[in-house]
């Protein structure tokens, strides 16, 4: 949110550079200097010291001549100015300096220029700002942060909700390095850094402005009560880890977590869960012997801000402690996008005032754990300034992971020591700035396991020391240029909702950051990689929700992740084989082997003392079919055929015999008795109309595909008939259930019952609840939201979604208006809200379809639900592209191509986005 714009002065709000040029060249011609306008361009936004230094292009003067020199310039410049009128404004200024006060929104001045007050007051803007700070306000100049850093305490705003208006070079950089949003004026050639670029102010609006925050997630204030929320939402990665955004120095309380998939190990109840590995980003700071912490002595100007585009976290902020010295920290660091196994992160310290020792331990910390869990026993160790590394095992999978690091020290002379502790192993650095100095570290970190390489030691220390010769601006541009690469393919573009648009661009950023691009073993758990949420177990969150998203925009890493039920069917054969049916039912919850890890039981909430009966693993089975979807969707998009044959026909087959197995012949029909739906209130019930939707979907494909295969590939079909002891008789059973299985709808109405009997359960008093802040569960108890017609998420309406083609208007609308009354949209499941958003833009109502959208879109940016600490709502991530795409866009796949069929909530101005069918992009661009 910004809350402060802050305008350059000369070339953004007038064009005093003019003034500028003809003054320096009046004392370069009294003085018989060359000076051209071409020279003068170098200084635009420069100091006046600095300009006659580049006038003077290597000339030597004296002190006392030099003073005299920019006086005189000084005094051509005033007299020229006293001819300024407000026809020198810039065009567009005004009317922009105007809807700023409008909105609220403070303005400010900073310029480089000490005659800033005099150029304001000719202008007569002066009632349209709220402070200026020239070259007078501070000693360090552009491109240091310190005049806006010093425009935003006069504003009384930090510096991450201030915008910073510029045309020039080093006042871009300096706005960036303050934290601050950047709007470049001018070519790109000069301003191109800024995170936004435009020609000039005319006709600019307040919102274009504003369109520069759009990919970055910052934070204005640290607050300790809001710390895991921040961890989760700055989580970074690259798909082989996560890393939750905690403090290089840590924080009492944080939840530091570094995840890398497949690195399961045993816990009791719950299975089995992702392993936190050792910490890599570990950093102390002592200065003058005071070790650095947010919470001690005085830190000011706080900014941290999470750039999507480019992958990086940076933090910066002045530390006074109590002896008056005042220090400048900035921490940026990322795990490369490029290579998955490098990581690497800088740290500055600058003393701003005083003289200081610094001392900074950067170690590989092994000392960390699951929620009190324990999972790393030390195998070996070293430190020293060259090589410095940690191998760990897993106590039950015995799974080894190796850590190495490597520092680069530049800006002073320093001395490097090693400073060893069990599972912790470090080197300090050690240092003396003079006033004015700054010391640059770089730690280089690569991490390999047992699951990646039989010596994971010898790789991660020849890629940490390939990593340190490349050099952190290289390692840094590479992992920028992949990130360009991802948003080129997958961006989604918003015009007219600033909140929704960087809402689309965190999710996706947190969905890419998640998905495997080497490894077709693991794939995306609920909480993604980045908290300790559901232990990252997989769901068919995966599959329904953030899947479609790869298939369309990079289909490889969907089909990683489709691989990874294909290598865990063993797992789920065994789970139909123990609950006495044949074929493949995949488990509820899924880790390394396709083994069931749902937990039987977990504490109550309410009461931690009691235990609560988990029944999802035991039969909420619509999985099964929800993996079939995912693969036959994959297929549609991309055109993959030599997947489709290899691993999705016999997944699609083999579960296709389970579902066979599971339904019950009853009279004329068959039904599927005991299951949970999505709508996880109600366990238990029998013919759940999403389950058994979904599984006549399912057979009904099972048979397509069957002959698909036949007509292509004939050697195929009969391994597999023999292998899955699939006959003709077995083809006509699935057959027979798709035909008859239970699926209660009115063929009058079409309205469709959730289960046997849900419309004879009691209504609930939704008024009763108006204004409640827990869900209906918590507040009827779960029998009680078992036995009431209220849901959890969507289950019908889900359904409609999945097959939408096979459902006609009427039984749309007829289901909506039923159960969208009766869904507990804000504290029910996150999978729910996006969906419904989808839903409500089928019935042509964008603006319902809005409320939806946005209650996903603040799931986890605002935590409205309260629990994004436990890691990011990955299906609600995954929900909001599909409520774009499917929903907002009304994408749909044709037999030759494509349709959409728009439908934008009015104050949306554009929704665009590419996507990939069978290879080839396609392009999305929808204007109202
Ligand atoms: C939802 C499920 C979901 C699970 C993991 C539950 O609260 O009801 O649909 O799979 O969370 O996100
Ligand atoms: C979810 C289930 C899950 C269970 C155990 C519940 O909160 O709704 O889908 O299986 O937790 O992890």
């Amino acid at each position: 949110m910004i809350e402060a714009v802050i305008f350059d002065l000369d070339g953004v709000i007038t064009d005093t550079a003019e003034y500028h040029f003809r003054s320096w060249k009046r004392l370069a011609e009294d003085e018989g200097i060359p000076f051209s306008r071409a020279d003068n361009e170098k200084l635009r936004g420069v100091s006046r010291r600095e300009s006659l230094r580049l006038m003077l292009a290597g000339q030597e003067i004296s002190e006392d001549q030099a003073e005299e020199w920019m006086a005189r310039k000084n005094s051509y410049y005033q007299e020229m100015i006293t001819d300024l009128t407000q026809d020198d404004l810039l065009p567009g200024v005004t009317s922009l300096l105007a809807e700023l006060r409008g909105k609220n929104i403070k303005v400010g001045i900073a310029s480089a220029s000490r005659n800033a007050p005099a150029v304001i007051a000719r202008l007569g803007i002066e009632a349209l700002l709220d402070g200026c700070a020239d070259g007078n306000s501070i000693e360090r100049q552009k491109p240091a942060p310190d005049l806006f850093l010093y425009a935003a305490r006069m504003l009384d705003v930090p510096p991450s909700r201030c915008l910073v208006v510029e045309d020039a070079a080093s006042g871009i950089q300096a706005a960036k390095a303050s934290g601050m949003v950047t709007v470049g004026i001018g070519p790109v050639e000069r301003v191109g850094e800024a995170d936004e670029v435009l020609p000039d102010l005319e006709g600019i609006h307040v919102s274009d402005l504003l369109r520069a925050a759009n990919w970055r997630v910052a934070e204005a204030e640290f607050r300790p009560d809001c710390q895991h929320h921040q961890e989760t939402i700055l989580t970074q990665g690259n798909g082989y880890l996560g890393t939750r955004g905690s403090f290089e120095e840590r924080f009492p309380n944080d939840r530091q977590a570094t995840f890398i998939h497949g690195m399961w190990d045993d816990v009791p109840i719950v299975f089995t869960e992702l392993v936190n590995a050792p910490d890599w980003t570990s950093l102390e700071i002592r200065i003058n012997g005071q070790r650095f912490s947010m919470d001690r002595e005085k830190v000011e100007d706080y900014a941290r801000v999470l750039d999507l585009k480019k992958g990086i976290l940076r933090r910066r902020l002045r530390w006074e402690p109590s002896d008056g010295r005042q220090f400048e920290l900035t921490f940026e660091r990322f795990p490369s996008l490029e290579d998955p196994h490098v990581m690497a992160l800088r740290v500055q310290v600058h003393a701003l005032e005083g003289d200081a020792s610094v001392e900074m331990r950067a170690s590989l910390d092994g000392h960390v754990e699951n929620e009190g869990r324990l999972h790393w026993e030390f195998v070996t160790q070293q430190s020293s300034s060259e090589n410095t590394h940690l191998v760990v095992k897993a106590r039950s999978t015995q799974k080894l992971l190796a850590i190495a690091t490597c520092l680069s020290v530049n800006g002073v002379k320093a001395s490097m020591e090693r400073r060893d502790c069990p599972g912790n192993p470090g080197v300090s650095i050690q240092a003396k700035l003079n006033s004015g100095e700054r010391i640059t570290v770089d730690k280089f970190v690569s991490i390999y396991t047992s699951r990646d390489t039989e010596d994971p030691l010898e790789a991660a220390q020849s890629k940490v020391h390939e990593a340190a010769t490349s050099g952190y601006e290289s390692l840094r541009a590479a992992h920028e240029a992949a990130w360009g690469e991802f948003w080129s393919r997958s961006d989604v573009i918003i015009e007219g909702d600033n909140e929704a648009q960087l809402a689309i661009r965190h999710a996706l950023y947190q969905l890419r950051i998640a998905a495997s691009q080497e490894d077709e073993r693991v794939s995306i758990g609920a909480k993604t990689l980045s908290g300790f949420g559901y232990r990252g177990h997989v769901f068919w969150d995966n599959e329904i929700f953030v899947i479609p998203f790869f298939t369309y925009t990079n289909p490889e890493l969907a089909r990683n992740m489709l691989m990874y039920r294909w290598h865990t069917i063993n797992g789920a054969r065994s789970k139909a084989a123990d609950n006495g049916f044949g074929g493949a039912q995949y488990a509820w919850e899924s880790a390394e082997t396709g083994e069931e890890v749902t937990p039987r039981w977990l504490p109550d909430w309410n009461d931690p003392t009691s235990l609560i009966r988990i029944w999802t693993g035991d039969i909420q089975i619509h999985i099964s079919a929800d993996i079939a979807y995912a693969i036959w969707q994959y297929w549609q998009v991309t055109g993959d055929d030599e997947f489709m044959r290899n691993f999705g026909v016999p997944i699609i087959l083999e579960t296709a015999v389970f579902w066979g197995d599971r339904a019950e012949h009853e009279g004329d029909h068959y039904v599927i008795r005991q299951v949970i739906g999505p709508d996880e209130y109600h366990t238990h019930v029998d013919n759940n109309a999403y389950t058994n939707g979904m599984v006549r979907w399912h057979l009904t494909k099972a048979i397509e595909l069957r002959e698909w295969l036949q007509r292509t590939s004939p050697a195929e079909v009969k391994e597999l008939d023999q292998r899955l002891a699939i006959t003709p008789t077995q083809l006509d059973l699935w057959r027979d259930i798709a035909a008859k299985l239970k699926f209660c709808m009115d063929p009058a109405t079409g309205l469709i019952e959730q289960f046997d009997g849900f419309f004879q359960q009691p209504e609930v008093d939704w008024e009763k609840y108006a204004g409640r802040t827990e869900s209906m569960q918590s507040l009827l108890g779960i029998e009680g939201a078992n036995a009431h017609q209220v849901l959890k998420q969507a289950d019908v309406i889900m359904l409609l979604c999945l097959l939408r083609d096979q459902f006609d208007s009427k039984t749309w609308k007829a289901n909506w208006d039923y159960y969208h009354t009766r869904t507990d949209h804000e504290y029910g499941s996150s999978l729910s809200p996006a969906i419904h958003a989808w839903a409500a833009c089928e019935l042509g109502q964008p603006e319902v379809a809005y409320e939806h959208f946005m209650r996903a879109a603040r799931a986890d940016l605002q935590d409205i639900r309260g629990n994004a600490g436990h890691g990011i709502h990955a299906a609600s991530a995954g929900g909001l592209w599909q409520a774009l795409v499917f929903g907002f866009a009304g994408l749909r796949l044709t037999d030759g191509g494509f349709e959409i069929n728009p439908q934008l909530p009015s104050h949306w101005k554009r929704l665009a986005f590419p996507f990939y069918l069978h290879g080839e992009r396609q392009e999305v661009d929808v204007r109202p």
